[in-house]
């Protein structure tokens, strides 16, 4: 009978050693002498490597030679404690089948200590290297992580589309979907294009948000999240955006701005804290590798609560700051990275969450403060990564939503069934986003938001 295969991830077990193993994988590296040849088998089920161990009395030369870097092998043979340093287990191959070779030639991850950015351009291959590996691994479990947490807590996961006739940020920065000959588009009779001619009956796009939806849900099943895709024509070059990214976006009736900052708090900590302890061997890895402050970073944001201070606050601690900033900062202005990065990494040294923002710079849905000119908007500061959660609590009165809605010149066409949440049964209620790719980056301790989600979309860039 066939043995049965043991995942890499599994076969550490000291119970195992002693008995016959099956193990496959990709060849990571092979050296050795005359006598001995030892290959390192990856499996991407975990970052450690398993050593196989090759006899050459067993194994002739010609048998060996196709067994390079990225070749994919099924190895069977015993498992006994290791001789040599660097493992605790390795297996002496009795027989070993070659999948498939990996011409040395043409194998662009032959070598090892490719540059992050040379990996971009492999986006295809990267995931077999170390590096990748750690990060996508890290990125499951934080995946797993936030399905717990709310699921834990009674939130209803909901779905919400990915196609919409509406603006939900109202930046306008959204990719038009279409199935219209662009070639050839059908006119109005005044010269526009006819959009009741398209597939939908009306002009659609990918969301940049599913919070509008989210707020229907809300207010229906008490306290959703959705988990999905998210898309922005932003052209903003930045290592910190995406053009497709995935948000996490929790809506609860009856939660105002404190609960959504408590909320928000408990959230990411949970997740730090999750991560630290299901994916303790990738996690170190990275902090070996790339940023040996990483561990520290992660314990650190644990161990206090966040600040919580106003925009107001916010800009006079910014006004009186020793540091020149390349964006001058004044009571109104939209702050950017480096505004909110001194107020975390220097002024406060811990996360801080920014509420009340000038409406002017917010959404038309948060809530208004009685000064007329804040709104009840939080903001979610942290280190390294600069804004990394964005809510509010919502504007509950239909008057003064319809008003703003105005205000801003929002085409009612888009926005009635909205509404009716503020006609029916309008209740208090807050949400936010948590951006899941600039999570990953603060876990990870990545510089780059290309390099945490498997196939970056960004300006140029849909090649794989
Ligand atoms: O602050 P934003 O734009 O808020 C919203 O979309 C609200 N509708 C959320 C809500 O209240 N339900 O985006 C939320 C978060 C940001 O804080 C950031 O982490 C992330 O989404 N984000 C991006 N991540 C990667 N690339 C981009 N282009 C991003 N734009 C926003
Ligand atoms: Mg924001």
């Amino acid at each position: 009978m066939a043995l049965k295969r043991t995942k890499i991830v599994d076969v550490f077990d000291p119970a195992l050693v002693g008995q016959q193993v099956c193990v496959k994988g990709w060849v990571r590296s092979r050296r050795g002498n005359k006598f001995v040849q030892f290959v390192a088998l990856n499996d991407g089920s975990t970052i450690n490597n398993l050593q196989i161990v090759i006899d050459l009395e067993k194994f002739t030369e010609e048998e060996l030679r196709p067994i390079t870097t990225g070749a994919s092998l099924h190895v069977e043979g015993q498992l006994v404690q290791s001789q040599g340093k660097g493992q605790t287990v390795e297996v002496q191959a009795q027989t070993i089948e070659i999948y498939g070779t990996a011409d040395p030639e043409e194998y662009p991850l032959q070598k090892k200590g490719h540059t992050l950015e040379f990996l971009r351009s492999k986006a295809h291959l990267r995931m077999r290297t170390n590096t990748f590996g750690a990060i996508f691994r890290i990125r499951h479990h934080l995946a797993f992580a936030i399905h717990k947490f709310f699921n834990d807590k009674g939130f209803f996961y909901l779905n919400t589309p990915l196609i919409t006739a509406s603006d939900c940020e109202g930046a306008g920065d959204m990719f038009q979907v279409t199935t219209l000959d662009l070639s050839d588009l059908p006119k109005t009779e005044e010269g526009k294009t006819d959009y009741s001619k398209d597939f939908f009956g009306k002009s659609t796009s990918l969301t940049v948000s599913g919070q509008l939806e989210g707020e229907l849900g809300a207010t229906a099943l008490g306290a959703i999240y959705t988990f999905g895709p998210t898309f922005r024509a932003e052209n903003s070059n930045t290592p910190r955006h995406l053009a497709e990214f995935w948000m996490i976006e929790p809506e609860m009736a009856f939660y105002d701005i404190t609960d959504n900052m408590d909320l928000a708090e408990e959230f990411i900590k949970y997740c730090v804290n999750y991560a630290l302890e299901h994916c303790q061997e990738d996690i170190e890895f990275l902090n070996k590798m790339y940023d040996n402050t990483l561990i520290d970073r992660l314990h650190s944001v644990l161990k206090e609560p966040f600040v919580r201070l106003t925009y107001t606050e916010g800009i006079e601690i910014l006004k009186q700051a020793k540091k020149k900033f390349e964006f001058p900062v004044d009571w109104g202005v939209d702050l950017q990275s480096e505004h909110e990065r001194y107020l975390v990494e220097e002024h406060f040294k811990r996360p801080v969450i920014l509420t009340d923002y000038p409406r002017e710079i917010k959404a038309f849905y948060m809530k208004q403060n009685e000064d007329g000119k804040t709104v009840r908007a939080m903001d979610v500061l942290f280190p390294m990564i600069g804004e990394i959660i964005g809510g509010s609590e919502r504007e509950a009165d239909y008057d003064k939503l319809m008003s703003e809605i105005e205000r801003r010149g929002i085409p009612m066409k888009d926005m009635w069934w909205y509404l009716d949440t503020r006609r029916f049964g309008t209740v208090p209620h807050s949400g936010f986003g948590l951006g899941f790719e600039r999570l990953i980056l603060f876990v990870t301790g990545m510089a780059n938001i290309r390099d945490v989600i498997p196939f970056p979309r960004t300006p140029n860039n849909a090649e794989f």
